[in-house]
């Protein structure tokens, strides 16, 4: 007996000691570019030059040629930022119909960035880049990291907000939990895709200023922080050349950051030989002879990378170091993944993952409105709950585009509020139906839509509450990659059905399940507003843990929500800023984006960047700056005492924010520098410390090409919303 309990010890012991030594893959990661560099030299000999051509483009849609007669192996990649895509044919769009690659659908990433929460980010990282290598991918085509620029863009719902900071401070925990597992993330797109309209041609012009303040700083941030071994080329122009072969970023990622991974096209964004062998492209993917990815009879020989590339490799036109260059990265990349051998085996639907999806998603759920305490709504007998909308039971990880998923479960939120209350009564309808499959945008006959409404109206009379959960949704001209939306209304006569609902029944609160902002006409007549985003295979749970109480909602906004669409600086300089003439398209707005154009342009928002309520209170007091006077290699250490006030525990996102009024160049009123959420027991307090560097107070100076910080007085702004803020302390920089 004694023996086996000795024996179990050690066993123990042992597992602990490798699962330490192995899952701090960043304490490989130190040794392992040495070894591997030698080895990739000693490989790069061995390769003849068609073999090193062909790991520069695809063999399938989704993976690369390994070197079979040197024990190379493929590369293997998969979307998507929040989720492990179902697997697709070899050859083509088509889904390939396995029945085993259901996975766990996390919370769209605006969720994440509400959640100003860069912990949760880790976990998130960590728990999808193991289901990812579980499903044997060494390329995980996340994250997105475009700036939310206009509220029409149909892949904002896939991004961290329209702040340059934020999206840094979230980005960087993700990749580095994704790349523990020993799988790739693939921070895309790279760059300045911040819509979808004519994504595939427009030639974006923009400052220089605004391109390093704005654009820039989340895939800079995912290189020097993150380490991220991959990057993804966007579709669009810049300056006149395709991002993904574009010598000005070509520059500043491969020389300026010493980019050191993998350059991928986006599929089909690759159009010149010349242009993707001189201008970093290291891997095609997705492109077809005729331009389009379809399918067609030996197109792989036929793309950019690929015999062509051979041609000028052969004829000298195209000198062998410059092959050389990208096959090392490649060989970096796989001694990174596939050819690193302390790499797990991953898990997948697992319980922990389940958790992790849900604590993101109630997390990242705000609360933007609750007058007359209509949230949290108690389970309580004789209670009727009416949940009415489309969005209560539609599937929203279907669609969407490259990011949709096939999760193992969805609890929809009518799921999630029936398996929560047990006292309440709850009756659903729909209320109005949209398209049957995610790509149409059909409407059903004008008899169903009318039956739905009354079916609506009707259970809405018995009702003691209306819980109106509605949106946007997946669907083509949507929430939807490859387009962008056409209004910033409510889609499917949603407006009018709220009304309608209102007159009915005055205790009227709303769900809005968007990754994007909406037009609000209707927003004086509901009491309780909650933004649930797109929230995966737990949303349900989340939606309910929130609904009720269980959970005390505390997200903040990744982006603002203007009054209207000309009231958001993509939108204020017209056709020629968004969405550009078909050709061109300026960013006239240029630093003032979100609620830097707000804050500036003095153009109140209906809800602004960083806010979010909550079911209880805060007050922050005790502000202060260590000291008032700051050289330049200094760092300002704010210091703030948090206390929450109300009867429930909860937690709060103080926010940092600094601004300089007298300036030689132009300058939003302010910007986020920094942010910490703290979570607080009723009556409870702490005091939080958020350090500053004066370097990151640089701007960008257009005269010098580089970074410069102005001598003089800031103004520091420290309060829990852009647009809420408790103290305001001058200090000077000399
Ligand atoms: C898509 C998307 C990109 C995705 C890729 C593969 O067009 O732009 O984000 O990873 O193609 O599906």
């Amino acid at each position: 007996m004694k023996s086996t309990l000795k024996h179990r010890y050690i066993s123990v012991i042992l597992f602990l000691f490798f699962n330490i030594i192995f899952s701090q893959n960043n304490l490989l990661e130190k040794i392992i570019p040495k070894v591997s560099d030698k080895k990739i030299d000693s490989i790069l000999m061995l390769l003849t030059l068609e073999e090193k051509v062909a790991m520069c483009h695809a063999q399938s849609k989704f993976s690369t040629k390994g070197v079979e007669r040197l024990g190379i192996p493929e590369i293997w990649m998969s979307d998507g930022p929040h989720g492990v895509r179902a697997e697709i044919s070899w050859d083509s769009w088509n889904y390939a119909g396995w029945t085993n690659d259901s996975i766990t659908a996390f919370p769209a990433l605006t969720c994440l960035a509400a959640t100003f929460n860069p912990k949760l980010s880790s976990q998130f990282g960590v728990s999808i880049g193991e289901e990812a290598l579980y499903r044997e991918k060494d390329v995980l085509l996340g994250p997105g990291v475009n700036i939310y620029r206009t509220p029409l863009n149909g892949r904002n719902f896939e991004y961290l907000g329209e702040d340059p900071y934020l999206a840094s401070k979230m980005v960087v925990p993700y990749i580095k939990g994704v790349q523990k597992n020993g799988v790739a993330a693939c921070v895309k797109h790279f760059a300045l895709n911040n819509q979808e309209h004519l994504r595939n041609t427009i030639n974006v012009e923009v400052s220089d200023r605004a391109l390093y303040e704005i654009y820039l700083p989340a895939f800079k941030a995912a290189v020097l922080e993150g380490k991220v071994w991959t990057i993804m080329g966007a579709y669009n122009k810049f300056r006149g050349t395709y991002t993904t072969h574009n010598p000005t970023l070509y520059k500043i990622l491969k020389k300026d950051w010493g980019f050191d991974g993998v350059v991928i096209s986006d599929w089909s964004s690759a159009h010149s030989t010349k242009e993707a062998a001189l201008y970093g492209l290291d891997i095609e993917m997705g492109t077809g002879t005729d331009g389009l990815g379809s399918n067609s009879k030996n197109h792989y020989d036929n793309y950019f990378l690929a015999n062509p590339f051979l041609e000028l490799l052969k004829s000298g036109d195209i000198s062998e170091s410059i092959i050389n260059d990208k096959v090392r990265r490649i060989l970096r990349l796989r001694y990174r993944t596939n050819m690193n051998l302390s790499r797990g085996f991953g898990r997948i639907n697992n319980k922990e993952h389940h958790d992790v999806a849900k604590k993101v998603a109630t997390e990242g759920i705000v609360l933007l409105k609750n007058e007359n305490n209509f949230f949290p709504i108690e389970d309580k007998e004789g209670l009727t709950i009416a949940v009415i909308g489309e969005n209560a039971t539609r599937s929203m990880t279907a669609g969407g585009g490259s990011s949709e998923l096939k999760p193992q479960f969805e609890i929809s939120p009518l799921e999630g509020l029936k398996q929560r209350y047990k006292k309440a009564k709850i009756i659903h309808a729909m209320g109005y139906a949209t398209g049957p499959s995610v790509y149409d945008n059909v409407i059903p006959s004008k008899f169903n839509q009318d039956s739905l409404r009354v079916e609506a109206l009707g259970i809405a009379k018995k009702a003691d509450i209306i819980l109106y959960i509605g949106g946007l949704n997946k669907s083509h001209l949507q929430d939807c990659e490859g387009d962008d939306r056409q209004s910033y209304k409510l889609p499917y006569n949603q407006e009018e059905l709220i009304d309608q609902l209102k007159a009915i029944n005055p205790k009227l609160g709303m769900l809005l399940v968007t990754g994007n902002a909406v037009d609000m006409p209707w927003l004086s007549k509901i009491d309780g507003l909650l933004q649930t985003w797109y929230l995966g295979s737990m949303a349900g749970h989340a939606i309910a843990d929130v609904v009720s109480g269980d959970v005390n909602p505390s997200g903040k906004l990744p982006f603002s929500f203007p009054k209207k669409l000309k009231d958001n600086g993509a939108h204020f300089y017209g056709e020629l800023s968004y969405p550009g003439d078909g050709t061109n398209q300026y960013y006239k707005e240029d630093i003032l984006v979100g609620y830097r154009w707000h804050d500036t342009k003095e153009i109140e928002p209906q809800y602004a960047f960083g806010f979010g309520l909550s079911y209880t209170n805060f007050n922050l007091s005790e502000i202060e700056t260590n000291k008032t006077k700051y050289s330049l290699h200094d760092t300002i250490n704010v210091s703030c005492k948090v206390t929450n006030t109300g009867e429930i525990k909860g937690s709060e996102v103080v926010q940092i924010y600094i601004g300089k009024e007298k300036s030689k160049v132009k300058r939003a009123l302010k910007e986020l520098k920094g942010f910490e959420k703290v979570n607080l027991d009723k009556g409870d307090s702490k005091i939080i410390n958020i350090s500053i560097p004066i370097s990151s107070l640089a701007f960008y100076d257009e005269s010098i090409s580089n970074w410069n910080i102005e001598k003089g007085t800031y103004t520091v702004y420290v309060g829990n919303a852009s647009n809420n803020v408790t103290k305001t302390i001058t200090i000077s920089v000399k």
